[in-house]
């Protein structure tokens, strides 16, 4: 750009056009991460044509009342080849209140922790919410559900889980958390002896190719933190998110997918499982994550290694099901193993379906980095740095959620 016209726009008080630029891996970052994953590619210019399958499917779909019959294809789909199906409630289910205080964060925040007990043919299952309320709350409290990544039995608060909390209260947002590993542990060996065994009477043996594993029982956890909410006058529940880092972002994903209670799906740096696209050949790759991680998955879902082409779904798909309900998808700029683009482009994708809701679409130029972009109930950024949940994610998810729950 010449010198001139930088001038001009700089004197019109316009944001430099170099800031605009669409977001790509800095080479640096690309060189890196190469380095030390020599077996995965992270150069944009060897991305491999893919064609994804139509979200729209076979037959036309032209209405929202159309969509209603392939969504729940899409549904079925997801199930039977990916994250399992998930039981719904259990015969029995039961919350207590194991403490509160109103002291939490310096007199901000009342914190409450509650037991959920789940009880089918006699087994018992329970699993701990950390409940955070602003303590100046005056109506009923939005609350974003944190499925954080944390072991069972912990003592002390997870750090994310406070951190999380000092951000939400000051803006009047409640949080809710729960830890993973409480529902099923994270670990190939024992991650059905949580609430898998609850449902399924015993932690070894065979599984059916389509049976639920680690990241439907984690979002399974997030309903059932949703079917305590309902018992509580003080939770605003036309007002609930559901959000995950990275792991958890899959299970968040799934758990929106799943439970429309959730007004807002938020997926942080959740990759390769989770918003990124499957055949997009850019970073974590099928093979590999239902190798490393074969008890987040349903066990078809790694028969599909190397023959991505073949899956009757693609990640759009997942990210379509939450239509046309608020959702957030967010990458970070030297976390290429999530594959930012390949979320971005899920993203991207949802278009024709959010569009029978008259929902604007997205261009598929992704938008420079620290600059969000909201197309009417969809967002998106890519943040400066590494893989996490930050400060500055949380503040655009509020910013977000200000807006498409019209808080101001
Ligand atoms: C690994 C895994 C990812 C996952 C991440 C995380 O990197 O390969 O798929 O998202 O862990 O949970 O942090």
């Amino acid at each position: 750009m010449s010198i001139r016209i930088t001038l001009v726009l700089g004197l019109l008080g316009i944001t430099s056009l170099a800031a605009q630029e669409a977001w790509q891996a800095k080479p640096d970052v690309v060189a890196a991460t190469t380095k030390r994953l020599p077996q995965f590619n992270f150069d944009e210019s060897a991305v491999k044509p893919y064609q994804l399958p139509d979200v729209m499917g076979t037959g036309r779909v032209r209405s929202q009342a159309d969509w209603k019959r392939r969504r729940g294809e899409i549904l079925e789909l997801y199930r039977a080849n990916v994250y399992g199906r998930s039981p719904g409630k259990p015969q029995k289910l039961r919350f207590e209140t194991v403490a509160e205080t109103r002291d939490a964060l310096d007199g901000h925040a009342t914190l409450r922790r509650v037991a959920i007990l789940s009880n089918q043919d006699g087994r018992e299952h329970r699993f701990e919410l950390a409940l955070f309320l602003p303590n100046a709350a005056k109506d009923r409290v939005p609350v974003f559900v944190l499925i954080n990544l944390g072991r069972a039995g912990a003592t002390e608060m997870p750090r994310g889980v406070t951190a999380a909390a000092s951000e939400l209260i000051p803006r009047g947002y409640g949080l809710a958390a729960i830890q993973n590993g409480e529902l099923a542990p994270d670990d190939k060996d024992h991650f059905r002896e949580g609430v898998l065994q609850l449902f399924e009477g015993t932690a070894t043996g065979d599984r059916a190719p389509d049976a639920w594993a680690a990241l439907a029982a984690w979002g399974w956890g997030a309903s059932r933190a949703v079917d305590y909410f309902e018992t509580d006058p003080m939770i605003d529940m036309s007002r609930l998110a559901v959000i995950g880092h990275s792991r958890g972002g899959k299970a968040a994903l799934w758990a929106g997918a799943q439970d429309d209670r959730f007004s807002l799906v938020i997926s942080n740096e959740s990759g390769e499982g989770g918003a990124a696209l499957t055949r997009r050949n850019y970073g974590e790759t099928l093979p590999r994550i239902t190798t490393s991680f074969p008890h987040w998955f349903a066990p078809r879902y790694a028969t599909f290694a190397g023959r991505e082409a073949e899956l009757p779904v693609d990640q759009h798909m997942l990210l379509s099901l939450m239509a046309p309900r608020a959702l957030y998808v967010a990458s970070a700029d030297e976390d290429l193993w999530s594959d930012p683009r390949g979320e971005f482009l899920s993203l991207v994708h949802t278009s024709p379906v959010y569009a029978l809701w008259k929902e604007p679409a997205l261009s598929d130029r992704m938008p420079a980095l620290g600059q969000p972009v909201v197309a009417g109930r969809r967002g998106y950024h890519v943040r400066t740095g590494a893989h996490a949940l930050a400060p500055y994610d949380w503040q655009r998810y509020m910013d977000f959620a200000d807006v498409a729950w019209r808080r101001k």
